[in-house]
């Protein structure tokens, strides 16, 4: 049974990130998509706000799980017997962070390795801030997000005008 966690602020979760879920629940027995706080974005959404589209989103997949922590992402996985992290990397721009996370993660626990999926050159472009951005300014995001969370968007956008 080989397990990875996809972890992510996903705020909210886009086609791009749904692209690398699909993927990957396709390569691992199973997946646990986890929401994480990083500290260096301001979330739009609450954890349990991105936790609920999550879950909405995966229930077509069987072997998929959502859940969120408070911490390290590192000692989630310890926690949770997971040895595998999937990392989605869109150009050349996520490299170098992506890289500097990884060896991080790595030196604070060597046992759990860090893996890279491409994506899919269709949703290259796309980013949650890019989408909430264009979204924010009037402009059309129904085909970077799934539909529940367009909707979840403009609901935000509209409450805190
Ligand atoms: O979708 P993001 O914002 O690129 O995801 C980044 C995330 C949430 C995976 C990263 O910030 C993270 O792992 N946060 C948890 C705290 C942690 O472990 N920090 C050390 C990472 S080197």
């Amino acid at each position: 049974m080989v397990r990875a966690i996809y972890p992510g602020s996903f705020d909210p979760v886009t086609n791009g990130h749904l692209d690398i879920i699909d993927r990957a629940s396709k390569v691992f027995n199973h997946l646990m998509v986890v929401v994480l706080e990083n500290p260096r974005k301001i979330s739009t959404f609450s954890m349990d706000e991105k936790v609920e589209m999550l879950n909405k989103i995966v229930a077509p997949y069987k072997n998929v799980e959502v859940d969120s922590y408070k911490g390290l992402l590192i000692d989630y996985a310890q926690k949770n017997g997971t040895r595998i992290l999937i990392k989605g990397l869109r150009a050349i721009s996520d490299f170098e962070f992506e890289f500097q996370m990884a060896l991080t993660n790595r030196q604070l626990n060597c046992d759990v390795e860090t893996m890279f999926m491409m994506t899919n050159n269709k949703y290259s472009f796309i980013s949650s801030s890019i989408v909430k951005e264009v979204a924010g300014y009037g402009g059309e995001i129904r085909d970077l997000v799934p539909s529940l969370v367009y909707d979840q968007i403009i609901k935000k956008l509209r409450f805190s005008e």
